[in-house]
């Protein structure tokens, strides 16, 4: 009943226990998960582990730390696995001025581009921002009408107005274990905003694990933890928050089944 729309299954604190993470995600409720490429190689190796195991979906495509490694060989590549039918995205991207800020300008570009890509092969986008909201912001109006089959803002941590421009574009909204933590004021406000139809849950495995397992390892079986973390923000029961949640993911993601 459960969903992880972006976990990242090809870490090497994952990869190499594949079955017993898989075995204990499904024993706690989560049945579908989309394991998240950041550059070539990881995007083929998801491919992999989603050809493996049924509950598990992919997204490839070039995270904005690994740009450097973004040539015409790998797009071709990216885009020979966009047509998988396991392949419900087109993702990580995005920009991340946190970790780097000297490439702002080939990030911007190489977003831009993977939006142009994820259009032509008609899939929705899964969008890394950190510390660019605004130039993240400017590239999804820019390209609005690039954006018809939508798209995800992951880990959401931005404001309420951030947000609601975010939901303006069609732009979902997806909360991992940072919305669990002590100092996540403005998340709380925004996952008790945002409307019903457009939220979605993720851990971000095998980072950000949620309280109150937050430290350890993070693997899809913590989705329960942030499914009730907002359904007390959101003043409904978890069964409720889940069942919309795998409904909204299923209207973005069309390919899961
Ligand atoms: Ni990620």
């Amino acid at each position: 009943m459960y969903i992880d729309t972006h976990c990242h299954l090809d870490d090497e604190k994952l990869k190499n226990d594949l079955e017993n993470v898989v075995n204990g995600f499904l024993a706690a409720g989560v049945e579908r998960v989309i394991d998240i490429g950041c550059d070539e190689a990881s995007s083929l190796l998801v491919k992999e582990q989603a050809e493996k195991f049924p509950c598990v979906y992919f997204a490839a495509g070039f995270h904005p730390m690994d740009i450097e490694r973004y040539d015409a060989k790998a797009e071709e590549t990216i885009i020979g696995l966009l047509k998988h039918e396991k392949c419900v995205a087109m993702g990580e991207i995005g920009l991340d001025y946190y970790w780097k800020k000297d490439n702002k300008e080939d990030q911007k570009e190489k977003f831009a581009r993977q939006i142009e890509i994820a259009y032509e092969n008609k899939l929705p986008i899964n969008v890394h921002v950190r510390d660019a909201t605004g130039d993240a912001l400017e590239i999804l109006k820019q390209n609005k009408s690039k954006l018809a089959y939508g798209g995800v803002m992951h880990c959401f941590s931005g404001s309420r107005e951030i947000a609601a421009e975010m939901l303006k574009l069609g732009m979902y909204i997806s909360f991992g274990g940072t919305l669990t933590f002590k100092n996540a004021r403005s998340a709380l406000e925004v996952a008790a905003f945002v409307p019903d139809d457009m939220l979605l849950t993720e851990t971000d495995s095998p980072y950000l694990a949620p309280e109150p397992v937050r430290g350890t390892v993070n693997t899809p079986k913590n989705i329960p933890h942030i499914v009730k973390k907002l359904a007390a923000l959101r003043k409904t029961d978890e069964e409720k928050i889940a069942e919309n949640v795998m409904r909204n993911a299923k209207t973005l993601f069309y390919k899961l089944k």
